[in-house]
């Protein structure tokens, strides 16, 4: 196959222009202040066209996933053409690992390669998932421990009024089935909005949710 049939064939299954939109949609729905430049963390970039999108915007982006070969996608060829689609984002966001495994002893490990990633004297600023599949990857069923652990986690890495986006794709059902009380309690209202970021999406800030779960 040439490169020019590859290149086509990835446009029309990943839907590249499509993606590119979603990102300036999501970065609307921000609505950052043009004066400042963020650190931001993306778990789950995929190709990582909404990290790249970030750092056309001048942010630093740390941009993370569970391995270097879009480790979800089960088909060779599709990772070829994944992978083709990564290459064509300029900026290219640099791909850097990291896998939530629950509340578990080797999170801790995961949570250390996060703050290694950030660059000196910062903290993150947003924290961004986006149709992120963390709890049917692995026959491991999160329960609500596990995501408050991982917020906590996250807290500590971030700065003091940061804000996060964590969106679901396939959404789960209900808390008590394999999602979140506090999760659902902080869904995106607006039908729409809550689409740019996976079937379900959640959005709290760090200023207002600290200890409120009192994780220890
Ligand atoms: C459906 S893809 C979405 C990719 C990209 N965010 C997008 O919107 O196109 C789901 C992403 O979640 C990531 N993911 C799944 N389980 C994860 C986990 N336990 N920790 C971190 N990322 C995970 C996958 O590797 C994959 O990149």
């Amino acid at each position: 196959m040439t490169i020019n049939t590859q290149i086509t064939r990835c446009a029309n299954h990943i839907n590249y222009k499509k993606r590119i939109r979603e990102a300036e949609e999501i970065y609307d729905y921000l609505n950052i202040d043009s004066n400042k430049k963020l650190t931001i963390l993306e778990i789950g970039m995929g190709i990582g066209h909404l990290s790249h999108y970030l750092m056309t915007k001048g942010h630093t982006v740390i941009a993370t996933d569970v391995n270097h070969s879009f480790g979800w996608v089960k088909n060779k060829d599709l990772k070829i053409i994944y992978n083709i689609a990564y290459k064509l984002l300029d900026p290219k966001p640099e791909k850097k690992l990291f896998e939530y495994r629950m509340l578990s002893h080797d999170s801790k490990m995961e949570f250390k390669r996060l703050e290694n990633y950030l660059p000196a004297n910062k903290k993150y600023d947003l924290i961004l998932f986006t149709a992120n599949s963390m709890h049917i990857d692995k026959d491991i069923i999160p329960k609500e421990q596990d995501y408050k652990f991982l917020v906590q986690e996250l807290f500590k890495l971030s700065s003091k009024d940061a804000r996060f986006i964590m969106g679901f794709y396939p959404a789960f059902d209900d808390y008590e089935g394999y999602g979140c009380k506090f999760l659902y309690e902080n869904r995106i209202k607006d039908r729409f909005n809550e689409r740019l970021f996976g079937e379900i999406a959640v959005e709290f800030n760090r200023a207002t949710y600290k200890g409120k779960w009192n994780y220890n």
